[in-house]
């Protein structure tokens, strides 16, 4: 058992799309341990994307994160990082293979609809990022 942070990004939360993105987690076995909806502030947007801060994207990225509501999840399940990243699709939506969340909904690379962890000590930071161990069932 494996334990994912999964964001629902503002592009993909004002089409009104998110229960078609988390019907997709579920129909391939992943269980959705925690979930809320907020509205992050730049701060926490940067916050968030602390690793990515000399990268040439980082404002537009944390302006764009912080724009509207989000939906941040804990997904849980087998092999759960890889297999969310598989459901994502690649980062930039006209590389995504077909019937990923990001070629059906993204706008471009970083409009890209969701985040995913890349990696168990990323998962662990930004789970932690978002929730307390009590709210994580
Ligand atoms: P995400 O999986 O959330 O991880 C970092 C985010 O930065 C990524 O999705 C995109 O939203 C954004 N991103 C990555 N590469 C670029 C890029 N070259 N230009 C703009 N945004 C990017």
């Amino acid at each position: 058992m494996e334990r994912t942070l999964s964001i629902i990004k503002p592009d993909a939360v004002k089409k009104n799309v998110v229960g078609e993105i988390i019907s997709r987690f579920e129909k391939n076995g992943l269980r959705i341990a925690a979930m809320k909806k907020i509205w992050m502030t730049k701060e926490e947007a940067k916050g968030f994307y602390i690793v990515h801060k000399d990268r040439p994207f980082y404002d537009s990225l944390t302006d764009f994160m912080s724009e509207g509501p989000i939906v941040v999840m804990v997904l849980e399940g087998e092999n759960a990082i890889a297999k969310n990243r598989e459901i994502m699709g690649a980062t930039n939506p006209a590389n995504a293979a077909p019937g990923t969340i990001r070629k059906d909904f993204a706008e471009n690379i970083e409009r890209n609809a969701v985040h995913g962890s890349d990696a168990p000590e990323t998962a662990a930071f930004e789970i932690g990022y978002f929730f307390s161990s009590l709210e994580i069932l």
